[in-house]
């Protein structure tokens, strides 16, 4: 009996034992969980503190950005009108309507010429993306002839095509093809396109301008024999300030906004731009909605009258 007394109190006290050793554990755990919940508390704490100092900091980058853009917008703006006026007299001198000028200033009125240009051009790219960007630019559609548009263009663009010795051929092949497009705005992608594509082509080869309809669409290229543009730039190329100098070209100054406008206009026009490109040249392609042309218009008026009433 006694023997079994001993056998109860070794057992009960080995449970004790056990118990007390699960419990010590069990502290032990509950302590160290504490910890980490507070670590963690304390690591959240931090986080969120540098998320709020993050978005401070947006917040200041964008208040700056704005001041930015409105002071670039501002400035562009006041500087456009007297460009614009200072680049029509320089023309005006330059092409010979102001009267004859002595052969050392044709060539001092055609370096004026060539960097009002460069400038009128430059403040009127960043008031359009100004506009872009603001979702303000607007569009003036109607259906238009295209070919005396392309016409336009390639006129307007051609003295500045000489400067690199590039001659602009259009193809007049579809004289009456139409499109719902803004005009001016079908000019300003075209004196990007042509204007690219004369000062990155090779002096004194062509440039040609084609339309080809496609169906609801009618395609304008533009197709030069430069030396292309190089592979790694062709993802940037349509993005805002994106440049790139082509193989074997000296830098062209520019602003690189050209193409950025261009697309944002195509598209506002609802329809695309896109370019191929190989070290024989590249072709840059926008699409325009076609018009429908008078005679279908009335073909389907005429079918609506026809219709018996109900
Ligand atoms: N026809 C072309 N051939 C080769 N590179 C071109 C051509 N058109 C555009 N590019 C490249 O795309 C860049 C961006 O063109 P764009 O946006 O019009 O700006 P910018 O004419 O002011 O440089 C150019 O700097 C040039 O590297
Ligand atoms: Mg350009």
């Amino acid at each position: 009996m006694k023997k079994d007394e001993a056998r109860l109190f070794d057992r009960t006290k080995r449970h004790a034992l056990e118990l007390e050793e699960a419990n010590t554990l069990l502290r032990e755990s509950n302590e160290s969980l504490e910890e980490r919940v507070a670590e963690r508390t304390a690591e959240l704490q931090q986080a969120l503190r540098d998320l709020a100092a993050l978005q401070q900091q947006v917040t200041e980058h964008e208040r700056i950005e704005k001041t930015k853009d409105e002071l670039i917008a501002l400035v562009s703006h006041e500087l456009r009108t007297p460009m614009t006026s200072i680049h029509g007299s320089l023309d005006l001198v330059h092409s010979g309507l102001a009267g004859e000028v002595s052969r050392d200033a044709a060539r001092l009125v055609e370096i004026a010429w060539r960097n009002s240009q460069h400038l009128v051009r430059l403040v009127s790219g960043i008031l359009d993306a100004q506009k872009i960007a603001a979702g303000r630019m607007t569009f003036n559609t109607r259906d238009v002839d295209l070919l005396p548009l392309l016409q336009q263009a390639v006129e307007s663009n051609r003295a500045y095509a000489d400067g690199f010795g590039i001659t602009f051929v259009l193809d007049g092949a579809a004289p009456e093809v139409r499109v719902t497009a803004d005009p001016d705005r079908v000019l300003q992608v075209m004196t990007n396109l042509l204007g690219n594509a004369a000062k990155f082509s090779t002096a004194g080869s062509d440039v040609l301008v084609t339309m080809e309809r496609q169906s609801p669409f009618v395609r304008v290229r533009v197709t030069d024999h430069g030396p292309g543009i190089p592979p790694p730039f062709r993802a940037r190329i349509f993005q805002k300030f994106a440049q790139a100098t082509p193989a074997g070209l000296p830098s062209r100054g520019g602003s690189g906004l050209g193409l950025s406008i261009a697309k944002a206009i195509v598209e506002g026009l609802g329809g695309r731009i896109g370019f191929s490109t190989a070290s024989a040249g590249t072709t840059f392609h926008f699409d325009l909605p076609e018009a429908r042309r008078a005679s279908s218009h009335r073909e389907v008026f005429e079918e609506a009258e026809c219709r018996p009433s109900l």
